[in-house]
């Protein structure tokens, strides 16, 4: 039994939650596949607990971005890649920067077992080229190339969308499959979702846990939506809601009261919400901000937000002393 991570993207919140869930069922082996960097804020965090935690890991289109050249990035994600080159860069101790580049630089492209090939993007171009669920109706073609060029089972990431191709060509989500997906000899293509940042429109993490039958989908919440500022100490949500869980006793009174405290400072006409996101892009690192939205009304004010002027300095230092360090334990699990 081994886990497959993929598509970190510099989130240590979601990555030490999905290594506590790892180590809560005993997992020994964990396999990586690519995309550590990029997008979020601490990518030498997360490419560290790779290097020790992952037993393999291979190189996504971000690690190669940061360490040779981005190649078709959006300019969200090109900015990105620029700071985490430069965070690395600014790393004091030379002997972990040069580790780190080292790393980076000696990731493989695909790993080959007698079970399976494992890539970042696709068997045919590993690094680059995204596998869509949308692909089996409008280019068909593609996956009579792709399923040539494995035997039996490949894994992939970079498109953040969790999965199951088969041969037919035919999709089914994590969903549709109750999260399991038993193994034949029909072949198949895995996509293990992403970690860091998950675009299936569930915000919680996901990766794969993997034994000699079948294969696991697994979704571990690392955060969830306490700056809209609508919990109270009595939040209770539908049953099977995984909040009910992430927001037991341990974790929903201290977040009440650090929102409580918060809710304070927000300025007169302004709310929880838009404060929170004018904070968070009033960093000079930060050019795009993706919040959840529900409604159009949630459209309407996370765009003018877009809009706002820079908050005010002692404001934003104001803000910056309701820091909240937490280490995942089991209710993050
Ligand atoms: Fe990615």
């Amino acid at each position: 039994m081994f886990a497959i991570v993929s598509d970190i993207h510099g989130n240590l919140e979601a990555f030490t939650a999905v290594l506590a869930e790892i180590e809560r069922r005993a997992i020994q082996h964990v396999v990586c596949l690519g995309d550590i960097v990029g997008y979020g804020p601490n990518p030498m965090e997360c490419l560290d607990l790779v290097n020790t935690r992952c037993r393999a890991a291979i190189m996504g289109n971000h690690d190669f971005a940061v360490m040779y050249e981005p190649f078709n990035f959006n300019s969200g994600a090109e900015a990105a890649c620029f700071w985490t080159r430069k965070a690395f860069e600014a790393e004091s101790d030379a002997d972990k920067r040069a580790a780190r580049w080292k790393y980076l630089g000696n990731l493989p492209v695909r790993i080959r077992t007698n079970d399976f090939v494992a890539v970042h993007a696709s068997p045919r171009r590993p690094i680059n080229e995204y596998i869509f669920p949308d692909d089996i109706y409008t280019n068909p073609g593609k996956f009579v190339s792709i399923f040539e060029r494995f035997d039996r089972l490949c894994f992939v990431g970079h498109t953040h969308v969790p999965g199951v191709f088969l041969e037919g060509p035919d999709f089914y989500s994590p969903d549709e499959l109750d999260y399991k997906f038993e193994l034949t000899d029909e072949k198949a293509i895995i996509n293990v979702g992403s970690v860091g940042q998950p675009r299936d429109r569930d915000p919680r993490s996901s990766f794969v846990v993997v034994t000699d039958t079948a294969i696991e989908f697994v979704r571990v919440p690392y955060d969830e939506g306490s700056l809209a500022g609508t919990l109270t100490r009595d939040s209770r949500w539908p049953e099977g809601d995984f909040r009910n869980t992430y927001f037991g006793p341990e974790n929903l009174g201290p977040t009440v009261d650090r929102v409580e405290a918060l809710q304070k400072v927000v300025p007169d006409g302004m709310t929880l919400p838009e404060l929170a996101l004018r904070f968070v892009l009033a960093h000079p690192a930060v050019s795009v901000v993706i919040p959840g939205m529900r409604t159009a009304a949630h459209v309407r004010a996370n765009l003018a937000v877009g809009d706002a002027p820079p908050l005010d300095p002692g404001l934003l230092d104001e803000l910056r002393a309701h820091r909240w360090d937490r280490t995942p334990t089991a209710w993050s699990g």
